[in-house]
């Protein structure tokens, strides 16, 4: 049970709902009409409220926008066949989010403020959650520096929003994906197991090189030698050689991915063999060219899984068994699908129900 908190509810004048084409979303470009917003002062937490979605007036100089004290969350919600939100695992979210806020020198978050402002924010915006298969509404939580400093130091007071965005798929095809030899996403030591907006800035050059040359995002390395797998874009990454699944384990470089841990989960479950260990370069490769690896999949909350139908190493392209015979990783979309969407049992009490 969360304690109930005093949030101030300002509701729109007028719904944009019906500008919205629920038929035709991509990912991540309409926003739903209320955002929940709560102060960090220094001290505490205060002035929470729902306001409808808009612009934020900030100083132009905002701490966060120079030192890149930001950080953020990615979760989904479903409606069930009898209309209520079905959120998929948000604790976990809100445990990543205070892990996150402490690498970063910022203040963590009470779960009560947190399931309390996305309770009542779904309550209010419940009717922009899609209802056509592969749809959803994915919530957005963030929080970020709001001193008006220019000093190099952790700021004194930040800014918590939860906005939402009904959304299609993020990967609309399986992904053509380049292992990255030179650049690193995240090193040890850093912040890459962090949801830290400063990751992801460092990942857009190399991606937008990758890019150029036909492919759709990195299968990246490690930080010091670039010969073992560590993530794929901006997800966890799993490959299955001889009916196992091998994936990088989740060190101070790798994301603790919600959609990673659920699979693994569910693979266990199901008696399917899983190995959570350093997966190195050399043995993908050696994999796909000898027919032993089976499938290649991202995991993330934007796309579930991403099926890798190529790998371009050293120059040259590598085609990987047809998506439609990958047994796993088309079993475990659909039941995590259903899961979600309240289609399925629950067995591990992964939904929240708004
Ligand atoms: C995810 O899929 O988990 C992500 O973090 C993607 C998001 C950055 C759009």
């Amino acid at each position: 049970m969360i304690d109930v908190v005093n949030i101030q509810t300002q509701p729109v004048s007028k719904s944009r709902i019906s500008e919205c084409d629920f038929d035709q979303l991509v990912f991540g470009k309409t926003f739903s009409d209320h955002m929940f917003v709560a102060s960090y002062d220094g001290k505490g937490w205060q002035d929470l409220k729902i306001v409808p979605y808009g612009d934020l007036s900030l100083s132009p100089a905002l701490s966060a926008l120079h030192y890149g004290q930001a950080i953020f969350e990615g979760l989904k919600a479903y409606k069930s066949q009898s209309g209520e939100a079905l959120v998929f695992r948000p604790v976990e979210n809100l445990k990543r989010l205070n892990k996150s806020a402490e690498r970063l020198c910022m203040p963590t978050l009470p779960e009560e403020i947190f399931m309390s402002g996305l309770t009542q924010l779904l309550s209010i915006d419940r009717d922009w959650i899609p209802s056509k298969p592969g749809y959803s509404l994915y919530i957005r939580p963030y929080m970020f520096a709001s001193d008006e400093y220019i000093g190099v130091k952790p700021s004194e007071n930040y800014i918590f929003i939860i906005f939402t965005s009904p959304v299609g798929a993020y990967y609309n095809k399986p992904v053509k994906v380049r292992v990255e030899p030179h650049y690193t996403r995240a090193a040890p030591g850093g912040m890459g197991f962090a949801k830290a907006a400063g990751n992801y800035a460092a990942s857009m050059y190399p991606a937008t090189l990758a890019l150029k040359d036909g492919y759709d995002q990195l299968l990246w390395t490690d930080g010091v030698e670039h010969k073992y797998f560590e993530e794929s874009g901006t997800m966890n990454v799993m490959f299955i050689i001889n009916d196992t699944i091998i994936t990088p384990p989740t060190t101070d470089s790798i994301l603790k991915g919600i959609t990673r841990d659920s699979v693994l989960q569910l693979a266990k479950d199901w008696g399917v063999k899983v190995e959570e260990r350093p997966v190195s370069v050399a043995e993908v490769m050696q994999a796909i060219q000898a027919g032993t690896l089976q499938e290649a999949f991202g995991v993330g909350t934007a796309a579930t899984i991403a099926h890798i139908s190529v790998v371009g190493y050293e120059g040259k392209d590598y085609t990987l068994p047809p998506v439609a015979e990958r047994k796993f990783s088309n079993k475990v979309l659909k039941v995590l699908d259903e899961i979600k969407t309240g289609k399925a049992p629950d067995p591990h009490n992964w939904v929240y129900r708004v």
